[in-house]
């Protein structure tokens, strides 16, 4: 938890006259009373609590949605809270700094409350002196009952949180999500009297692992959110001429697609890779001040995050002209060969690392044709070998939702080990990358960086790509970027 005035500037500081602090806190319209209606979301978070209540019983469960991070002295980012708290309240954008939910175990579950700072009335100095909360800088807030409306839960304020997390410490067990916020964290800590960080982080691979499979509001979402990525990979290959006339093209993709990203949701989900050329075989390039060139390709790793927080990640490698070369081509052909090996490897019942077992195969087999794998494909392959992966260091897939690589404090054991189940949501993303300082590759592949991403969700007998407005075959890649630039 933060204090909640934002450390001001003494050298900034106007103090406020008897006459002013009389003043502002008259004549204004009274609140509306209507309360907001209950998110969507919230048809889900019960449920969701349940099943923390089950895993926890008797034990209060104490979870942050964090502060606000300081990006320099009194600027902060824009705050975004701690995707488990949003997971389990539904709360979404700009919601809540400082927030924290707690399930307090009664008879044989829990009830859960929200604690937070309400808006303050309009005779409290925060209404026009705290640039964090005020209503004068940052907007009118909820009340505890709007609060309560939104979330379908109880609320409190913040200040009655240090009470209710300390009570009956002697015979109630206390854990806390430890990551979200450092402050709450110690108040736990100095509740119970010992940091018990073996007992917390049962409860964040818990809340990681309760992620794994979605549940249809989060499934729809997703795929909402795909589509909004969608429009905006579209949006850029409308603007790819422009973006090579005016310099720096990639940071005009990067704009074009954080443009979107704002206008459908709430941000980019992770910073855009926008990489033209030799910088797309830098796996996060996110510099993104290079230019676009005709004959070169560009890989665009971008995600749309819905109001909800719920990202998409999908990669497209689209020739800046609009047609690849024979070279790039052939290199693309075998990525998405790899890609479509994954896919088709995705289906309930079987390990999550066969999606990019299947993947590596084949990049192994084509690095291998092409003659630039020193050892066999099988070789390579082996635990002992590894060559291939000189040229495609990362792995093919990882769980997406609220966080872009989601249920990351899940066990090995249930994530890359665990078996796909319906209703997840992985991605399945290999890639080539051939730098141009690579002495190992023919001259004519050297500086060709290809990935091709798709957000595929598990199903009863398969899978569903959630991505599929977006073309990957490579004849379908041109055509779409012809009839784009046809229509703009
Ligand atoms: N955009 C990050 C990733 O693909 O994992
Ligand atoms: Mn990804
Ligand atoms: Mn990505």
């Amino acid at each position: 938890m933060s204090s909640d005035q934002q450390p001001v500037l003494p050298n900034r500081q106007i103090p406020f006259s008897k006459a002013f602090t009389e003043f502002i806190s008259t004549d204004w319209a009274p609140y509306g009373e209507q309360l907001p209606d209950p998110l969507p979301s919230t048809a889900h978070t019960a449920a969701r609590r349940e099943m923390v209540s089950a895993m926890f019983p008797g034990e209060r469960i104490v979870i942050p949605a964090g502060g606000y991070r300081v990006r320099s002295n009194d600027t902060d980012f824009r705050y975004r809270a701690h995707s488990a708290f949003a997971h389990l309240t539904g709360l979404g954008t700009d919601r809540e700094p400082d927030a924290v939910l707690v399930m307090e175990p009664v008879g044989g579950g829990h009830e859960a409350c929200i604690y937070f700072s309400p808006r303050a009335p309009r005779t409290d100095p925060e209404f026009y002196s705290s640039s964090r909360y005020g209503e004068m800088w940052v907007g009118q807030r909820e009340s505890l009952a709007e609060m309560s409306a939104m979330a379908a839960l109880p609320t409190a304020p913040i200040g009655s949180l240090a009470e209710a997390v300390g009570r009956d410490t002697g015979t109630v067990r206390v854990r806390v999500l430890r990551d979200a916020d450092a402050d709450i964290t110690a108040m736990v800590d100095a509740a119970r009297g010992e940091a018990s960080v073996e007992c917390d982080t049962e409860l964040q691979v818990a809340l990681s692992e309760l992620r794994l499979v979605k549940d249809p509001y989060e499934l729809e979402q997703l795929r909402a959110a795909c589509r909004a990525t969608a429009t905006g990979f579209e949006a850029v290959v409308a603007e790819l001429p422009r973006a090579v006339a005016a310099g720096r093209g990639e940071r005009w993709v990067e704009g074009v697609f954080g443009l979107h990203a704002r206008h459908a949701g709430n941000a980019v989900g992770y910073d855009t890779i926008a990489a033209c050329g030799d910088h797309a075989t830098t796996l996060h390039w996110i510099r993104n001040d290079g230019d676009l060139r005709n004959g070169d390709l560009l890989l665009l790793d971008a995600g749309v995050e819905l109001d909800s927080l719920y990202t998409a990640d999908v990669t497209r490698t689209v020739p800046v002209s609009g047609t690849f070369t024979a070279a790039q081509r052939k290199v693309y052909e075998a990525v998405l060969e790899a890609q479509q090996a994954g896919i088709d490897a995705a289906r309930p019942g079987v390990k999550m690392r066969a999606i990019h077992d299947a993947a590596v195969a084949v990049i192994a087999r084509k690095l291998s044709e092409w003659g630039i794998l020193p050892v066999s494909a099988e070789e390579s392959l082996s635990d002992e070998g590894g060559q291939h992966r000189r040229w495609m260091v990362h792995g093919t897939s990882h769980h997406l939702g609220l966080d872009v690589h989601d249920c990351a404090q899940a066990r090995q054991e249930n994530y890359r080990e665990g078996v796909l189940a319906e209703g997840m949501v992985v991605t399945v993303e290999p890639g080539i990358y051939f730098k141009s300082t690579d002495l190992l590759v023919p001259d004519e592949l050297r500086g060709i960086g290809i990935r091709i991403e798709d957000d595929i969700a598990i199903t009863a007998d398969g899978c569903d790509i959630l991505s599929s407005a977006l073309p990957r075959d490579p004849d379908a890649v041109e055509a779409w970027i012809t009839r784009i630039w046809g229509e703009s």
